[in-house]
């Protein structure tokens, strides 16, 4: 055993070893939370600010070389996560165990918010966070059928619901408490109560993240939606043709209206890939969402483009990040789906590095 291999010289080592997204090091941020040393090897767990870690290859190949210098000859990390809380407000209570909310918004209908929102969550929970899914379009809501829930029974005791569960999501609907297709053709206070309940009486639990599906538009729904959810931010989603960004101009200004963050730009159907010869074709264009997050200084958090099989898995129940859709490992669009939602978490976490503490050191 080298006798440079000592916790004091480990925590030393992990001390120069940088979240990269946070910009601080492991050990201020109170991510070591063990260190065993055995011979050469050094066994850690270090504790993510998410389970959907952009940058844990990063962390881990920089802690190895940190430690190898030290004559380390093996290193194994165990992953923990611990998700803060990024949000508050005065209707922050109605959800006590939700540490953060993002809310999938557009200026124009159709442009993907569902399909963004469903593959967002399912994302997330593949990478192990605890995750929900609120269906906020209480006039449109398409969650039960891309999440294939839509014959689910709602149970619950004493006034409580229990979400319905699919994909490693939990999820509550207006449809779970409808027939077949009939219309709801409710006016504001009824949409306002009924959102309400959805936070206060649904039995959310523990959760990483919830997700929330914001009906289309920057009209009264929308609007009272964003003020009546406690937010951690909005992604606003937008094809790249002009109709569409334009829309997306007034979803941004409505956010920053109400004082909610835009953690960033998704661009849908961001060109076509044709299944049978591979090759990309233009079809809304591409890049419009560039200009859009330069104008407003936001990010496009991802292009996704416009693939056949994200529609049929959509239609299906199956959503292509999903690992039961058959082709989620292979698919353009869900490889970007699932990054996507790896820098939705990294820009929460880093939201929430501000008001980290730092934990314990191991012994
Ligand atoms: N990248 C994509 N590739 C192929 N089809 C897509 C893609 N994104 C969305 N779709 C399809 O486009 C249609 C509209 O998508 P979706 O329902 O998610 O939009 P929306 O913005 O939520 O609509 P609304 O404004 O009505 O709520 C769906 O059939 C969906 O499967
Ligand atoms: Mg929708």
């Amino acid at each position: 055993m080298s006798d440079q291999l000592t916790n004091e010289n480990i925590m030393a080592a992990l001390g120069r070893v940088k979240d990269p997204e946070i910009g601080r090091d492991l050990v201020s941020l109170g991510m070591i939370k063990s260190i065993e040393i055995a011979g050469g090897t050094v066994d850690l767990t270090v504790e993510l600010t998410t389970p959907a870690c952009p940058l844990k290859a990063k962390i881990e190949s920089d802690i190895v070389d940190g430690l190898v210098l030290l004559g380390a000859t093996t290193v194994r990390v165990d992953w923990a996560s611990n998700v803060k809380r990024t949000f508050g407000g005065p209707t922050a209570d109605l959800i006590p165990g939700v540490r953060n909310t993002i809310a999938v918004a557009s200026g124009k209908g159709g442009v993907g918010k569902t399909t963004v929102a469903v593959n967002l969550a399912v994302s997330l929970a593949r990478d192990g966070a605890r995750v929900g899914l609120l269906d906020a379009d209480i006039t449109g809501p398409n969650v039960p059928l891309m999440m294939g829930t839509t014959s689910s029974h709602v149970t619950g005791t004493g006034g409580r619901v229990n979400p319905v569960s699919a994909h490693g999501v939990s999820m509550m609907s207006i449809q779970y408490f409808l027939t077949g297709d009939s219309p709801v053709i409710w006016r504001g206070p009824l949409i306002h109560s009924a959102i309400q309940q959805f936070l206060r009486d649904v039995e959310w639990g523990d959760l990483d993240y919830l997700v929330v599906d914001l009906p289309p538009g920057t009209g009264d729904a929308a609007l009272s939606i964003s003020q009546l959810i406690p937010l951690s931010g909005a992604v606003i989603v937008t094809t790249p043709q002009e109709v569409s960004l334009m829309d997306a101009r007034r979803a941004i200004a409505m956010f920053n209206k109400v004082n909610v963050r835009t953690l960033g730009v998704v661009e849908n159907m961001s060109g076509f890939i044709c299944p049978d010869c591979g090759t990309e074709h233009d079809i809304f264009g591409t890049g419009g969402a560039g200009s859009l997050a330069r104008e407003f200084e936001l990010d496009v958090l991802a292009r996704i483009p416009l693939e056949p099989a994200v529609r049929t898995g959509g239609d299906a129940g199956t959503p292509i990040t999903s690992p039961q859709h058959p082709a989620s490992d292979s698919s353009v669009a869900a490889a970007a789906l699932r990054e996507f939602a790896r820098s939705v978490a990294g820009r929460l976490s880093v939201l929430a590095a501000p008001m980290a503490a730092a934990g314990p050191r191991p012994n």
